[in-house]
């Protein structure tokens, strides 16, 4: 089963109007068969209109975070419906940064994914253990924990996987492409048992944690891994060849 491949660039608290200008340049010129990759850019959210208008048409731009709540009173919030109302059908959720700093719940992430599910919106769904997990083999039980609330949603064509191992975000500690296809093929397996085998073979499961041009190259060699989602090195002229090499 061939799957296309996915890279997505999260630009997390970084950015300007005049980066977004020079960065939408050098994307712009970057010669890239769209037909073979999907490529996503997540600005901040004050950005995203101005990215949308700058950034070729064939790139996702995509939300870094959003609410389950439609409307009213929850001051700071953002909605699905403003993001579609801008033009932004994606957004990624469960990011460890929410988990982690700003303590979303499972279940929280799960309202949100489903409320942005449900209203045509497509999701890069975040998962991920933390180096203290992983020393106590916890891994796969996180992993577990964190897809529960999602379990239920009827369709799953329009959800991207990120594992993302908190000790590989922003360390430079990238995990081994053994590593990586080893969580990768513990989620296939996961959703071939719980969801259907048709959902685990379509599913695109990317890697995310100190992704670099340098090693991208041996981890998209991995059977399981279908792209990246990329920090620190998404803001560097150089994602053009992370997204070259996955080609
Ligand atoms: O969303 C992206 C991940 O947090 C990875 O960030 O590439 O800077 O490690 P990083």
């Amino acid at each position: 089963m061939s799957r296309k491949p996915f890279i997505g660039g999260n630009w997390k608290l970084n950015g300007s109007k005049k980066f977004i200008a020079e960065m939408s340049k050098v994307f712009n010129e970057a010669e890239l068969d769209s037909e073979k990759v999907d490529v996503c850019i997540a600005p901040p959210f004050v950005y995203l209109e101005t990215l949308r208008n700058a950034l070729r048409k064939d790139w996702i731009v995509s939300a870094q975070n959003c609410t389950e709540k439609p409307k009213g009173a929850f001051t700071a919030e953002i909605s699905v419906g403003m993001l579609q109302d801008i033009g932004i059908d994606w957004v990624i959720l469960g990011h460890s940064e929410r988990r982690h700093i700003y303590k979303e719940s499972h279940e929280l992430i799960g309202e949100k994914t489903k409320k942005a599910l449900e209203n045509g919106m497509s999701v890069i769904f975040c998962i991920g253990e933390t180096r203290e997990e992983r020393e106590k083999n916890l891994t796969n039980q996180v992993l577990i924990e964190q897809l529960a609330p999602i379990k239920d949603i009827p369709d799953w064509s329009n959800i991207v996987i990120a594992y993302e191992p908190v000790w590989a975000i922003g360390t430079g500690l990238v995990a081994t492409p053994a590593q990586a296809e080893e969580a990768h093929l513990f989620l296939r397996g996961w959703f071939s048992e719980n969801i259907s085998t048709d959902v685990s073979e379509k599913l695109r499961i990317i890697y995310g944690g100190s992704v670099k041009p340098q090693n991208s190259t041996e981890l998209i060699k991995k059977p399981n891994v279908d792209g990246f989602l990329v920090g620190g090195a998404s803001l560097q002229p150089g994602f053009v060849e992370i997204v070259k090499n996955v080609i």
